[in-house]
């Protein structure tokens, strides 16, 4: 599984000759669909060139406060990053971190950041050895900064000890595993997503402005989550996740059978898709010919999939969306009881949020609960919305019997 496609790491490179070793990290963090921007204390800038982790980076490479001409400043940088590695991190590096300095822009970021923090540490075995050092690492580890390594052998001074940096494959290893979180591990979930088209005749469709973006990054969080994920999408111009099982569809119905020949064993469903309500009656097979005078098509509804899966009598968990213009909470919970499923992730329509965005805010509610998730981009939404889903199922993976009061649904 790579997780780290498309993930935004930070990599600062601290004085040290171990610095070269992680010009191979940059490289293979890029192999594995990352992207990287490099940031250098000046002290690194005496082992390895800013060109080399240019070069391989693809990015402008940060040098400090004066040298930054990306016209990125460390509040952008700090808010960009996913995962902050620092690698090497030498003594000095460590001990400015534990004083919380911001006095060069890689120091500075880490304090604004709010992303995970790693460090490599790497050093003469007596500098790592010493009180002050062990002092700084202990405030560290106590902040929640993962210390990775350092690994034991011989050093470029010629002594043996710790202090080596771990090796790069190592250390994106590493990286990989603080993007897992693991907790739907062993779980199959099923995902919709996108809009879906109803042929009119061989040209023309009713359809939606669903982009699937939320649905791909419900598909992505179940994934890293440990989720072995089906994705059923509608036609969207979006890449398939790494790791994950997309059928594309079309039609309301053909999303319908794809979801019910995947859905034996599915513990998980999520219907993020957009489906349409309404096709045409009879859909024309050759080209409607333009008119002169009014022409009316008559609809009828599609299935509902959702209903349908949360109606089964083996049945998954379900999770459902509601677009709403008012009454958010009340309508949402009447959404969930009408469609019998355990949780409804709600969004008000309307201004700037919603299915071509980028962005959205949800509140998720289920019997006994809620939980608003402020605006956010769709990929932080869809790993709160897992993470809420998976503390759920955790508490009642018991029987999913079809709940009470559902509307009954036939195919
Ligand atoms: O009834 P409404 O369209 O508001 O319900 C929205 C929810 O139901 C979404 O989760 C959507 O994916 C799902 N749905 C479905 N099949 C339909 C209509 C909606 O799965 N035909």
């Amino acid at each position: 599984m790579n997780l780290l496609a498309e993930k935004r790491i930070l990599l600062g490179v601290s004085g040290g000759i171990a610095a070269y070793k992680s010009a191979e990290l940059v490289r293979r963090l890029r192999a594995a669909g990352a992207m990287v921007r490099v940031v250098m204390t000046s002290a690194a800038t005496g082992f390895v060139s800013a060109r080399t982790f240019q070069a391989l980076s693809g990015e402008i490479v940060r040098c400090g406060w004066s040298d930054d001409q990306s016209g990125m400043d460390h509040i952008e940088l700090a808010r960009w990053a996913e995962r902050i590695l620092i690698a090497p991190a030498s003594a000095d590096t460590l001990a400015r971190l534990a004083q919380g300095r911001a006095d060069d822009l890689l120091a500075a970021i880490c304090l604004a950041s709010r992303a995970p923090l790693l460090v490599a540490p790497a050093m003469n075995q007596a500098m790592w050895r010493h009180a002050a050092t062990r002092d700084n690492v202990q405030r560290l580890l106590e902040r929640g900064v993962q210390v990775c390594g350092p690994d034991t052998g011989e050093q470029a001074c010629g002594d043996v000890g710790p202090g080596r940096m771990l090796e790069p494959q190592i250390l994106q290893q590493v990286l990989s595993d603080s993007f897992a979180n693991g907790r739907l591990a062993g779980l199959k979930v099923v995902v919709t997503a996108g809009p879906t088209r109803e042929a009119v005749d061989p040209v023309r469709f009713l359809g939606n402005r669903s982009s699937g973006k939320m649905g791909y990054a419900v598909a992505r969080a179940a994934r890293e989550a440990g989720a072995s994920v089906a994705l059923v999408s509608g036609p969207v111009a979006l890449e398939a996740p790494t790791g994950i099982q997309r059928v594309m569809v079309e039609s309301a119905q053909e999303m319908l059978e794809a979801v019910l020949a995947r859905i034996e064993g599915c513990d998980i469903f999520i219907a993020t898709a957009a489906v349409a309500d309404y096709r045409p009656v009879a859909p024309e097979p050759q080209k409607i010919k333009k008119q002169a005078s009014d022409w009316s098509l008559q609809l009828e509804p599609v299935p509902d999939i959702l209903a349908m899966v949360a109606a089964l009598e083996k049945r998954p968990w379900c999770v459902g969306f509601a677009a709403e213009t008012e009454h958010l909470e009340q309508n949402a919970r009447k959404k969930r009881m009408h469609k019998g499923v355990e949780m409804i992730a709600a969004n008000q329509v309307g201004g700037e949020l919603g299915f071509e965005s980028d962005n959205n805010e949800l509140l998720l509610v289920w019997e006994g609960g809620e939980r608003q998730l402020p605006v956010a981009d769709k990929n932080l939404l869809a790993d709160q919305l897992v993470e809420q889903v998976a503390d759920l199922y955790a508490d009642q993976n018991t029987a999913h019997e079809p709940l009470e009061n559902h509307a009954k649904h036939s195919a």
